[in-house]
């Protein structure tokens, strides 16, 4: 398949052809809801008995997994946090003899010490069928080829797409990340139909692509699969339309697995299905963890019903979302894309701030290009944050001052506070090669 024509919208609507979905997707919601109730008791017992921590945990809790009667009973379950696997550095959380583990990843964690993940062989053999049915959902088909600019090494990314993309019949290109000028000419050269990216680094990759004059465009892509950082439909649209693929949304974290917890559907691009035939969410509210009703918006909470290395029971994502009715795979229900993390809330002056309302409003402004950073300062007991966003190339100064007048407005209409607004040259900001760090944080500084 060579540049055929490529309209975004050419798949929205069609059901997937039955034979494209493997076994466990076809199963309805009442097969689905028995196997998740056994797969549960089971994980609970597991980690009880082969994980100190659980044992304690549930033991302080006074619950035992035998008390888990029915799914909803898991909220009497105690949570599972980033500080439980930091504590337990670097391998604590193992169920099995480490002669049991086939490989290990760990999250790169900013501050302190990494969390490390492992897997047994038939985890890792799950985790390629989780992503393998991703890949298919996003329209992936035997023969594609899929072009992989997730990261390679300790980061779930490059492996975890790439072990999917095999299983899914796909020739792989592991490109990982950065050596972006040599990705756009191979991507020329072998013409993927896919491509597996962070929506950042996509970024970097279409103005790659301008920069040696080629017109993203033409390219071979159709599809791209992107996550591991919160992006906007604003994004999407960016995206969408100077490459002309579809952009579908793939989300995972190493804590539970790394890709491929859920993905979204190409035809119908309404969130992520959650595979919950192996991971089981709940949403809670931030503050006081209760469960929340389907439909209510809080933090999503993950529990694996058939991981071996690393069972997680009631991991806190911090990632806010909310818990919707399956409908392309109706017995898998969906979440709303995430585009903020409880931990990435600005409270400014009082008002809470989220970066992505900060990337809708910048990217709806004409004249700029969906580059930006936010600062955020403090002098004489207030807080002040600055956008720094980068002008289209050609764009006149008049221009860049009606962007900065657009921006600053819809922040104060829209959010409610004031913030400076710079129109920079383009090329000016930093490129992502990976996860895009957006807000810089020089209060404490
Ligand atoms: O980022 C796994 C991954 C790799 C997912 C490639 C998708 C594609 P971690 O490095 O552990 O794992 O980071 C997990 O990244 O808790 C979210 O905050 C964020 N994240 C991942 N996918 C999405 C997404 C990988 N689609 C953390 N939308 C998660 C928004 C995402 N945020």
């Amino acid at each position: 398949m060579t540049n055929g024509p490529k309209t975004p919208t050419a798949h929205r609507g069609k059901p997937p052809a039955a034979h494209l979905l493997d076994e466990a997707e076809r199963v309805s919601l009442e097969e689905l809801r028995a196997l998740q109730l056994h797969r549960l008791r089971t994980t609970l017992r597991y980690a009880y008995e082969n994980v100190e921590l659980y044992r304690a945990k549930f033991d302080e809790a006074g619950v035992k997994p035998d008390d888990c009667h029915a799914l909803e009973d898991l909220r009497w379950f105690p949570f599972t946090t980033k500080a439980d696997l930091r504590d337990t550095y670097p391998f604590g959380m193992f169920a099995v003899p480490l002669e049991r583990v086939q490989r290990i990843h760990a999250s790169s964690g900013t501050t302190g010490r990494p969390t490390v993940v492992g897997y047994t062989e038939n985890d890792l053999s799950m985790w390629a069928d989780v992503v393998a049915r991703s890949i298919r959902a996003a329209g992936g088909r035997p023969g594609h080829k899929v072009h992989i600019s997730y990261g390679y090494g300790l980061f779930t990314g490059g492996l975890g797409a790439h072990y999917g993309a095999e299983r899914a019949g796909c020739t792989v290109i592991p490109a990982s990340g950065g050596m972006t000028a040599r990705q756009v000419r191979i991507i020329q050269d072998f013409e993927p139909e896919i491509i597996m990216a962070t929506p950042s680094y996509m970024l970097t990759l279409l103005d790659e692509f301008e920069r040696q004059g080629v017109e993203p465009r033409t390219s071979s892509l159709k599809v791209g699969i992107f996550g591991a950082e919160p992006w906007t439909e604003e994004m999407r649209r960016e995206i969408e339309e100077r490459l002309d693929i579809h952009a579908v949304d793939i989300y995972g974290l190493s804590e539970v697995i790394g890709p491929g917890v859920a993905q979204e559907c190409v035809e119908a691009k309404d969130g992520l299905h959650v595979w919950e035939d192996h991971f089981y969410p709940e949403v809670v509210d931030p503050v006081t963890g209760d469960v929340l009703p389907e439909g209510d918006r809080g933090e999503l909470v993950l529990t694996s019903v058939t991981k071996e290395a690393q069972p997680v029971i009631r991991y806190r994502t911090r990632d806010l979302t909310r818990l919707l009715p399956g409908t392309a795979r109706p017995a898998f229900r969906r979440i709303e894309r995430i585009s903020d993390r409880c931990d990435d809330m600005i409270i400014l002056r009082g008002v809470n701030v989220f970066p992505s309302q900060i990337e809708e409003i910048v990217l709806r402004a004409p004249g700029v290009a969906p580059h930006f950073r936010i600062e955020l300062s403090r002098s004489e007991q207030m807080d002040h944050m600055a956008v720094r966003v980068e002008a289209r190339p050609g764009v006149l100064a008049g221009q860049r001052e009606a962007a900065v007048r657009m921006i600053a407005k819809g922040v104060k209409d829209g959010i409610g506070v004031t913030i400076d607004v710079t129109v920079v040259d383009p090329g000016e900001l930093e490129r992502s090669t990976g996860k895009i760090l957006r807000v810089r944080d020089l209060r404490n500084a």
